[in-house]
């Protein structure tokens, strides 16, 4: 019977634990946990212990006992001191009754509106670039998924109504959130999110009062917000209205802006698979053309190359739950009040479900061969009841940007030694320089 809980790691110090190696570099910390315990050992961040589990099996387990032995609300506290209370910060309870709006929101249908946002501010994007020139692509990212964003969420109009300040107050806010130290510290980040708060809120207020002044003149997501009721049939109340939209906008921003910079360089990185995804896109997309919902069904390879690249650079490299009754996992058993994590860049990299692991190889998803079938063996998406809501919106993004931007450019890689820059929000590569050269239309 499991009784002891699992084994800890070495290299802990006096009270903080693994807190500085896991400041350094939580990447290495849990690699080296990973090497010389298993798929399941503990590491002590502070007063917390936390059980790091690898592999589809525990991974399984952690995403179904969430809701029931696991809870993702204390987890994920660092969120709500930026974000407010809503779905995984709140109780499993108000979670499920503010399912049904979250849902309606990424509903199959709503996704036409989403990719014409897409293509409209890629190619914006792309135009704005002139014919020759040198960028840094995950700066440029960042910007990009912020526009995709907002488009798609506001209206067209989005750039009047969410102004630059509003972004920087964003920008505040995801700067300070902190995964290891109490949010309210007296820290200077912390200041400065707590005065940018308030005034995106009153931005987001305006927007809001704007879709209910004038509900026929708006198809977009606030109206949806405003218009689904959540499951026990009354509306979503305004301030969670806000709290919601801000915490979409964080949810697919760094880190669709990380994966699809990792995207980007990774298939610069690698010109036969760059070439495979080209011979794809140009023989279904028309230069220049809005990738359309029956062009994206055909390009099956570029799909691959983003689940790749979610394998091998996956930007939401941890999860987090907190254990509310003891949970056995393997021969061992996590006592309540301990947090466990999901390590997604441990769990992609087991030679038992990927050949060569190391390798990026989009072609390990054909039939043929059948790689990571196993619905808890690649996690970047997490999995489960809890599973990313905007996957699809995050993946029809990257597949956009990757065809629209290769097709029309000649795209040439400068940096020769990106590695992972850790964040607290999401990972994302350092800075991807690239030169490059508008191609003629008619290639
Ligand atoms: C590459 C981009 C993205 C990555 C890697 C990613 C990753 C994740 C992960 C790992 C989770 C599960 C967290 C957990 O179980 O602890 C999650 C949940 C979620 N994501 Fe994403 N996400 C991405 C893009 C997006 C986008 C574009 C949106 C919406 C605009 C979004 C909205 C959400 C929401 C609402 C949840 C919570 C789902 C729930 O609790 O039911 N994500 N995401």
């Amino acid at each position: 019977m499991a009784v002891s809980p699992p084994p800890m790691l070495s290299g802990g110090l006096p009270f903080i634990g693994h807190i500085p190696e896991m400041m350094r570099n939580r990447d290495r910390l849990f690699k080296r946990g990973h090497k010389e315990l298993g798929d399941l050992f503990a590491v002590k961040l502070g007063p917390m212990n936390v059980a790091v589990i690898t592999g589809a099996e525990y991974n399984k387990q952690f995403y179904m006992e969430t809701d029931k032995s696991l809870s993702m609300k204390e987890g994920y506290e660092f969120l709500r001191a930026s974000f407010g209370e809503l779905f995984f910060t709140a109780s499993a309870e108000t979670y499920y009754n503010q399912r049904p709006v979250l849902q309606e929101a990424f509903r199959r249908e709503r996704m036409v509106g989403y990719l014409n946002a897409m293509n409209i501010e890629v190619q914006a994007w792309l135009d704005s670039l002139g014919d020759s020139g040198k960028v840094d692509l995950t700066a440029e990212m960042l910007k990009l998924t912020q526009y995709v964003a907002g488009h798609a969420f506001i209206g067209k109009d989005f750039r009047n109504e969410l102004d630059d300040q509003f972004w920087e107050h964003y920008k505040a806010i995801s700067e300070a959130l902190e995964l290891i130290l109490p949010t309210n510290l007296p820290l200077p980040k912390f200041f400065r999110r707590d005065r940018a708060r308030p005034k995106m809120v009153k931005t987001m207020s305006e927007v809001v009062a704007r879709r209910k002044q004038n509900p026929g003149q708006y198809d977009d997501l606030i109206s949806v917000l405003l218009q689904t009721p959540c499951k026990d049939g009354a509306p979503m109340d305004e301030q969670t209205i806000i709290n919601l939209f801000i915490g979409l906008i964080f949810a697919g921003h760094e880190t669709t802006a990380g994966q699809g910079a990792w995207l980007l360089a990774l298939l610069m990185q690698h010109p036969e698979h760059l070439e495979r995804v080209m011979a794809e896109v140009n023989e279904h997309v028309p230069h220049g053309a809005d990738v359309t919902h029956q062009m994206m069904s055909k390009l099956e390879y570029t799909y691959w190359a983003v689940d790749e690249t979610t394998r091998l650079r996956p930007s939401a490299d941890v999860q987090i739950r907190t254990v509310h009754t003891p949970l056995a996992v393997g021969q061992y058993q996590i006592p309540p009040g301990w947090r466990v994590m999901v390590n997604a860049a441990n769990s992609h990299m087991l030679e038992s479900q990927f050949s060569d692991p190391e390798t990026f190889d989009p072609a390990r998803y054909s039939p043929e061969r059948g790689e990571g079938k196993n619905p808890f063996a690649i996690v970047g998406f997490g999995g489960g009841m809890h599973k990313c809501t905007g996957m699809n919106f995050a993946k029809n993004e990257m597949v956009v940007i990757a065809a629209k931007l290769f097709q029309q450019f000649e795209v040439e890689l400068l940096s020769d030694d990106l590695r992972v820059v850790a964040g607290n929000g999401a990972n994302h590569p350092s800075p991807v320089w690239v030169k490059y050269k508008r191609k003629p239309s008619a290639s």
